[in-house]
């Protein structure tokens, strides 16, 4: 239990875990119910809602030049919402305004509060993070092509920030496409990156509203290696260097809109993967279909994952030694780059077929929407994974540069307004 030796504890920093201990001990007897958390303590006559600053061990830091949760190392689960804003341009500043310390107190493994009516009402935060920590959440924020068009405001709008195209083999269905806004919350903890969602978007109730969502994991294995996707292969292998970043990802001066400087582009795809096909395949061909060995990861012809390859390379019979309908043949000709941070996720059955409705939540950032598109179009109607595949959802969204203190989120953009 916190002691009030030098002071009052109830104005310190507390955590969630804090939080826990103190009802646990302080509170015996006291049964966190229906009333909530903030229900036992202010029974207790304490205001639950005062603390500002965490002091998780695990928590990665909010403020800087680019939002967290891009090239913060992936963490383990993902719960990505697109978002449709029902409320004007000035409520959603406001929004935003609010959002700001709302996300700093979630980052910190805190609880949530509403600084603008420091209520004590105990439904301020839903609390099924209560002795969680922070879990390393990041929560990233951006704008889809569709706001400008709602709030008319194409002078903001990057020429480059539209729908997507249609691709060959595209199955998109309405209710997993688009979005006027994103929050993608990752954390180690699946309930921590729910929470995180599910509580902004009831801090936005009436001014927005989810239009898809869709949680996602990944594992580690224990030896720190790449993790494998739902098709058994090392799913991450090559991304863009720290050195690269700048010509990747992030957007400079001068390339778009003076408001995304210090932001990207983030591209989500729902990818279903067709695992009883897959899983009816022989390890030769799956190989083939990647242009990677399963166990080691490697390229074809290579011994290392990261062993460095060229990808024209031909054998003594004058065949691609990575074949030209591979996975990677193809992502690598095309010579964009980006950078890949997505999660697997299985979501009960087809009705249809009863297969597994399961895949890929396929994420990425670059500067430009041209670097996916490229890739894409790349792989165009060749991939041999294309068997096995069949992308159900896009969305595009530009994110805002990172926050400085004092600052909110996407500050420059609503100056702009
Ligand atoms: C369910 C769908 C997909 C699966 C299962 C998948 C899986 C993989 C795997 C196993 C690799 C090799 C290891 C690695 O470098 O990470 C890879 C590489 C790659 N994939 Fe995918 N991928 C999928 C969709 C996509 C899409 C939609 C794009 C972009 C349009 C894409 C772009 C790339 C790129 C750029 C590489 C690296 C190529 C290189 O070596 O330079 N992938 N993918």
């Amino acid at each position: 239990m916190m002691s009030n030796q030098d002071g009052k504890w109830w104005n310190k920093k507390i955590s969630r875990r804090d939080m826990l201990k103190l009802t646990g001990a302080g509170a015996a007897g006291v049964a966190i119910g229906a009333s909530g958390f903030g229900g036992v303590m202010n029974a207790m006559g304490y205001d639950v809602f005062e603390s500002v600053v965490g002091d998780a061990s695990n928590k990665v830091e909010f403020y800087g030049k680019h939002q967290a949760g891009i090239t913060t190392p992936v963490q383990k689960h993902v719960f990505f919402a697109a978002l449709t804003v029902v409320s004007s341009k000035e409520d959603l500043r406001e929004l935003f305004k609010k959002w700001t310390p709302l996300v700093v107190r979630l980052t910190n493994g805190e609880l949530m509060a509403d600084p603008s009516t420091n209520t004590r009402i105990p439904t301020s935060d839903t609390g099924e993070s209560v002795g969680l920590d922070a879990s390393n959440l990041t929560i990233t924020f951006g704008v889809g092509p569709s706001l400008f068009d709602k709030f008319h405001i194409s002078h903001l709008k990057p020429s480059e920030l539209v729908d997507l195209p249609h691709f060959p083999k595209d199955q998109l269905v309405e209710e997993w496409t688009g979005g006027d806004l994103c929050i993608q919350a990752c954390a180690d903890d699946p309930q921590v990156a729910f929470h995180a969602v599910r509580n902004l978007v009831r801090a936005g109730s009436g001014k927005v509203e989810i239009k898809w969502s869709q949680a996602g994991f990944t594992s580690f294995p224990a030896d720190g290696s790449t993790p494998r996707n739902l098709f058994a292969f090392k799913d991450g292998s090559v991304n863009p260097s720290k050195k690269e970043e700048n010509d990747v990802i992030w957007i400079q001066p001068g390339e778009s809109k003076s408001w995304l400087t210090g932001g990207t582009y983030l591209v989500a795809r729902k990818i279903q993967m067709h695992l009883e096909t897959w899983d009816r395949t022989s390890l030769k061909d799956q190989e083939a279909t990647f242009g990677r060995y399963r166990d080691s990861g490697a390229v074809f012809g290579k011994k290392g994952e990261f062993d460095d390859f060229d990808v024209e390379e031909k054998d003594v019979n004058s065949n691609y030694i990575i074949p030209d309908t591979s996975h990677v043949h193809l992502a690598r000709k095309s010579g964009a780059q980006m950078l890949r941070r997505s999660y697997s996720y299985a979501s009960g059955v087809m009705t249809k077929t009863g297969a597994h409705d399961a895949g890929l939540l396929f994420i990425s950032f670059q500067k430009h929407p041209s670097q996916f598109i490229k890739v894409q179009n790349s792989l165009g109607r060749m991939d041999k994974l294309n068997e096995y595949v069949t992308h159900r959802g896009s969305a595009l969204f530009a994110c805002f540069p990172g926050v400085q203190k004092g600052s909110y989120i996407g500050e420059a953009f609503f100056n702009a307004l």
